[in-house]
């Protein structure tokens, strides 16, 4: 007997169900397990994937690109990076050879990137093995962080994720800084939540339900108190978070086309399955970069002048357990 689907079930993956003496298609198959565990814009998991040869074929989900928060796809591309990491990193854990090609029809953006696999039977480093496990550990972390600074190795340790030369990190403590981007955040859901047709949007994906909508009720409980608050000018709005944590970051790269997106996504998840290995929580602010005269300032504020912000977020060290976001069933994200 089978029985029905349930929203989080995706975290329960069992490595022990790898199938070690089965096809690579099969072993590949296995693998997009981990796949769907990657972040994505409002848990939009807009990916499709399509397994042949000894491929797997990644390709945009454009039914679930968010048109409104998100007008130009570019974080639709992020969310993307992030799954083909969780791939990458599955792969290297289960012995696999990897060779990535973005964009194989440089005429087609839906096709995002073919993965092609060897089975060298292999062993992972204990730093593969590490990421690997922290794939189904990691979760957006949206409560306060620890009062306590980052340690240096532990900084250096996310500094290291950076493999591509047109990306760059910046990483900020500076309490004049926090208080500017704080600024940029309030401003941000202002804009944000005064426009119907964002409202409307996140309506649409809390009613489909399937998204992981508790997070995002509670991010428009979240946005409607700092608009009712900064129209009434009683309470400070609860972007205190931005405040308290004792890091924020910004990943920007040289130019904003869609190779440089997706593996701009493929950073933000290494350095999301680095940190949850460090107990530091993640949480991305990407508001801010989502209202476009904010962009510029935010890029300002991080003297990058010259390059585009793609994802802001605040890390902290964490015990606060972060619930897991539901994850639709991964036979829906594969196509045959
Ligand atoms: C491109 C991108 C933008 C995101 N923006 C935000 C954000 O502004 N605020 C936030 O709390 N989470 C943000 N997230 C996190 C998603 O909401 C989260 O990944 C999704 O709900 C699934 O939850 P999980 O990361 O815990 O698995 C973002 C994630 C991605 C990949």
């Amino acid at each position: 007997m089978t029985t029905a689907h349930q929203p989080y079930d995706a975290w329960n993956v069992e490595e022990n169900e790898f199938p070690r003496h089965g096809t690579l298609d099969e072993k590949l198959k296995f693998l997009l397990n981990y796949g769907v565990l990657a972040p994505s814009l409002h848990n939009t998991q807009p990916w499709k994937f399509t397994v042949h040869n000894g491929e797997i074929r990644i390709l945009a989900d454009r039914t679930r690109h968010l048109t409104v928060a998100d007008p130009d796809a570019r974080e639709l591309y992020i969310s993307i990076g992030c799954a083909i990491e969780n791939l990458l990193t599955a792969a290297a854990y289960f012995g696999l050879n990897s060779h990535v090609t973005y964009f194989p029809d440089p005429h087609d953006e839906i096709w995002v990137a073919t993965l092609s696999f060897k089975d060298i039977g292999g062993t992972s480093s204990l730093a593969d093995q590490e990421l690997f496990h922290a794939i189904a550990l990691r979760h957006t972390n949206r409560q306060t962080y620890a009062n306590k600074a980052l340690n240096e190795r532990d900084v250096q340790q996310l500094r290291a994720c950076l493999h591509d030369s047109g990306l760059k990190l910046q990483l900020n403590d500076d309490p004049e800084i926090k208080q500017q981007v704080d600024s940029l955040v309030i401003s941000a859901d202002i804009t944000q939540f005064a426009d119907p047709d964002y409202r409307d949007e996140l309506n649409r994906w809390i009613t489909q339900g399937e998204f992981g909508y508790r997070w995002l009720i509670a991010r428009v409980g979240q946005l409607a108190t700092t608009y009712l608050s900064s129209h009434h000018k009683t309470v400070k709005p609860d972007a205190d978070i931005v405040l308290n944590a004792p890091m924020l970051a910004l990943l920007s790269t040289d130019s904003d086309n869609r190779l440089a997106q997706v593996q701009c996504g493929q950073t933000f998840e290494r350095m999301a399955l680095i940190a949850t290995t460090l107990n530091i929580g993640i949480q991305p602010l990407s508001q801010i970069i989502q209202v476009a005269q904010l962009r510029g300032e935010l890029s300002k504020l991080f003297d990058s002048a010259a390059a585009y912000p793609q994802m802001a977020f605040r890390l902290g060290y964490t015990d606060v357990a972060q619930d897991a976001a539901s994850r639709r069933p991964v036979e829906t994200a594969l196509k045959v």
